[in-house]
């Protein structure tokens, strides 16, 4: 595999990542709020970033990284390779359930994915992937999904898009066969590549909240694109659906584009 060397030590970047989170859980967080109550930061959010940019600068100097918690905004180009790192998706989980959280790492090289990762932390769960090589979870090789439609799947839901029906969130979730909402767009996406769900759908996500899962996704046969179907943008927010073609095809006529 073209990309073996940089696979063996991203993964080993991310379980010592995980190892230092895990002792975490023992002592007491730090809490910080960014922009509103719900939007918080954790010391280990920031422990974490600032331990991945470091082994990914010693490793690659000349490569850009875009993180969460750190300069994330200042991004205006993908050229090159750009690394996208989210620390800890799902801090509010984190925080309140010790569980349901991920870190995650995306490879872009020129604005296309080369590399993905999402690590559930409590589950023990890497899923990953290397553009045109297939996904694992582990070291287990998953199968493309089945196209499962929209009515035999379960479907989650940000759920402040569900809550406010928004692109009729809500009678999208009574059209399948039930909505299930974690709040991390990482584990999530795990979820829809392991065929546990049809569908994941979110408003405004960052890029570092997109870019491992992306790659990941297309690799099993599932569908991620914007909420009007239109290519993701890594350089701002956007709405996304990652979904079986059969249920993406379902959800974006007769719900996404009705008005
Ligand atoms: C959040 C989670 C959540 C999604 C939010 C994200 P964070 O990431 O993925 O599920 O609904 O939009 O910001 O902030 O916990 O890394
Ligand atoms: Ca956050
Ligand atoms: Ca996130
Ligand atoms: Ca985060």
């Amino acid at each position: 595999m073209v990309f073996q060397k940089r696979h063996e030590l991203i993964k080993g970047w991310i379980l010592e990542a995980a190892t230092m989170i895990l002792k975490s859980l023992q002592e007491e967080l730090t809490v910080e709020v960014k922009t509103h109550r719900n939007d918080l930061v954790t010391n280990m959010d920031k422990a974490v970033e600032v331990f991945l940019i470091s082994k990914i600068q010693e490793r690659f100097p000349t490569e850009r990284i875009m993180g969460e918690e750190g300069f994330g905004n200042s991004f205006q180009d993908l050229e090159g390779t750009v690394w996208i790192i989210d620390p800890i998706d799902g801090t509010l989980n984190f925080i309140k359930q010790k569980r349901n959280f991920a870190i995650m790492i995306g490879v872009y090289h020129n604005g296309i994915g080369q590399m993905g990762y999402i690590y559930d932390v409590m589950e023990d769960e890497m899923y990953w992937a290397v553009k045109g090589q297939g996904a694992y979870c582990n070291d287990e090789k998953l199968p493309m999904v089945e196209d499962t439609s929209l009515k035999e799947g379960l479907v989650a839901i940000n759920s402040g898009m569900f809550a406010t029906n928004r692109y009729h969130a809500a009678e999208m979730g009574l059209a399948s066969s039930g909505v299930r909402m974690v709040g991390s767009a990482g584990v999530e996406t795990a979820h829809v590549v392991s065929g546990r769900l049809a569908a994941y759908l979110s408003y405004s996500l960052c890029p570092w909240d997109i870019a491992a899962g992306k790659v990941i996704a297309e690799e099993v046969g599932l569908v991620y694109k914007k909420l009007d179907g239109k290519e993701v943008d890594l350089l701002s927010k956007n709405g996304i659906i990652v979904a079986t073609p059969k249920a993406y095809q379902e959800i974006l006529t007769d719900y996404l584009l009705k008005p």
